[in-house]
């Protein structure tokens, strides 16, 4: 982890682009990498930064942006039309108004760089030589379209943009992620001198490279600036996530039977000696305590599982499932907003919602909590010890006592006292030869 930059420090995250290739009424940043939008991973990260302003500037679908940031004190800047990543920061301006330090320039569609990096770029700009400009930059396999960084001994001379380049220049191996570090005392000033005249037509935040006194690269890998344009993109940045979330788990004390197959939120906790078998899927939300083995095909979201327990195969556990110490949810059953105690049972085939599961208590196959009655949801309560039989529904509110036992097929309606048997179903008949008779009679018809 690293700490806080001793200069003051301000993020401005540009996301006015109109992000046309994802194809999608959603913005671009709003779309979800690990289960968390690309925007809230980059606000995530400068958190640790501890900065002093945050800016996003935002062009179409702002109200989106504002309605996603609301209540973070994060300001966002409107820049309409957008006419180029220059004009872009300076919208941001009067956001900073007063503000005295370093300013960080972010991508909203790149999300992933780290605290490590950002604090590698603000450290440069206080170094020996005290550039004005930090850019970062990195050298991919196809350096294809991006910006060419123009640079000798770690100092740029400038960044030409792919369309204003020659031959000479296009050849050049390192590549601008866009993202600057630029010390605010000189930041406004240079912009003001950057002019449009280029292949584009765009005010190009690059060209204060060449203005400034002096600037200097800090280089990345390619994967942590890997930007998202499209579907495809997002896909691939996603993959990359999930690749090293797996690398963690493991490194951490957790078994993956087929890492590849486990699918991770940003925000899982996983505990040691936990196992987890092929194709689950860890929606936000989830914490797995030590020793826990999760079975294959089980999906799990806002749920804390306790120590030792066994989820799954094909569990789905939904926001507010709480699962306690070696207790056991199998195979189809689906458990939202419900407690279970240490060492209950739901094996099989079940629906647990809105209820609170006693220690040791059994859930038969095919047990329903009726928790719902098209209007209000209502509390189902199964005391320590008790034994639901199969195929029984509860029909909440309702209250099953301690040690109490539901015959098979119940439907019950009303509260069951402690230790005693509640039967609620159809009284069996049973009418001694009668199917043979019926067999017979139909069969002399027939001839
Ligand atoms: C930019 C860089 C290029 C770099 C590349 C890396 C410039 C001039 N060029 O090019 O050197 O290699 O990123 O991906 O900076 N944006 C706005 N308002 C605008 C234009 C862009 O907010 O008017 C935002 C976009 O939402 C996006 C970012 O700025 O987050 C970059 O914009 P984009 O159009 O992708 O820049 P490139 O032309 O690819
Ligand atoms: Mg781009």
């Amino acid at each position: 982890m690293s700490s806080p930059s001793p200069h003051p420090v301000a993020a401005i995250i540009l996301a006015a682009g109109r992000g046309t290739r994802m194809k999608s009424d959603r913005h671009k940043v709003l779309h979800p990498i690990a289960g968390r939008p690309m925007l809230a991973h980059l606000l995530a990260t400068i958190e640790t930064l501890a900065p002093a302003r945050r800016v996003v500037v935002v062009g179409s679908g702002r109200e989106q942006v504002e309605a996603a940031v609301a209540g973070q004190g994060v300001i966002v800047a409107v820049q309409e039309p957008q006419l180029g990543t220059g004009h872009a920061v300076q919208q941001a301006q009067a956001a900073l108004t007063g503000f005295a330090g370093d300013v960080l320039i972010l991508y909203g569609d790149v999300p992933l760089v780290s605290a490590e990096t950002m604090t590698r770029m603000l450290d440069r700009l206080h170094g020996d030589d005290a550039p004005a400009v930090v850019v970062l930059a990195f050298r991919p396999d196809d350096a294809l379209r991006y910006g060419r960084v123009i640079a000798e001994d770690g100092i740029v001379a400038r960044i030409v943009e792919y369309q204003d380049a020659g031959a000479a220049e296009r050849a050049v191996p390192l590549c601008n992620s866009g993202l600057m570090a630029v010390r605010s005392d000189a930041l406004w000033a240079l912009l003001d001198q950057i002019g449009s005249d280029n292949a584009a037509g765009e005010y190009y935040l690059t060209d204060i490279v060449a203005l400034a006194e002096r600037a200097a690269v800090v280089e990345t890998a390619p994967e942590e600036v890997a930007g998202i344009n499209s579907r495809g993109e997002l896909a691939a940045v996603e993959a990359g996530w999930q690749a090293a979330r797996r690398e963690r788990a493991m490194a951490e004390g957790v078994t993956l039977v087929a890492p590849e197959t486990v699918w991770f939120a940003h925000d899982t906790v996983l505990g040691r000696d936990v196992t987890v078998e092929p194709h689950v899927v860890f929606g936000p939300g989830v914490t797995v305590a030590d020793a826990v083995t999760i079975r294959a095909f089980s999906h799990l979201e806002g749920a804390t599982i306790g120590r030792g327990a066994e989820v799954g195969p094909y569990a789905r556990l939904r926001p507010g499932a709480v699962i306690g110490e070696s207790a056991k949810v199998g195979n189809f059953v689906e458990i939202k907003q419900a407690v279970l105690g240490a060492g209950a049972k739901v094996n099989h085939l079940s629906y647990i919602g809105d209820a609170v599961i006693g220690a040791k208590a059994n859930l038969g196959a095919g047990t329903i909590t009726c928790n719902y009655d098209g209007f209000t949801k209502s509390k189902t309560v199964v005391g320590a010890g008790a034994f639901v039989g199969s195929n029984s529904a509860l029909v909440a509110p309702v209250t099953i006592g301690d040690g109490a036992i539901v015959g098979a097929g119940s439907v019950v309606t009303r509260d069951v006292e402690p230790d005693a048997l509640a039967l609620a179903r159809g009284r069996q008949t049973v009418i001694g030869g009668w199917a043979a008779r019926f067999r017979m009679g139909k069969a002399a018809k027939k001839a």
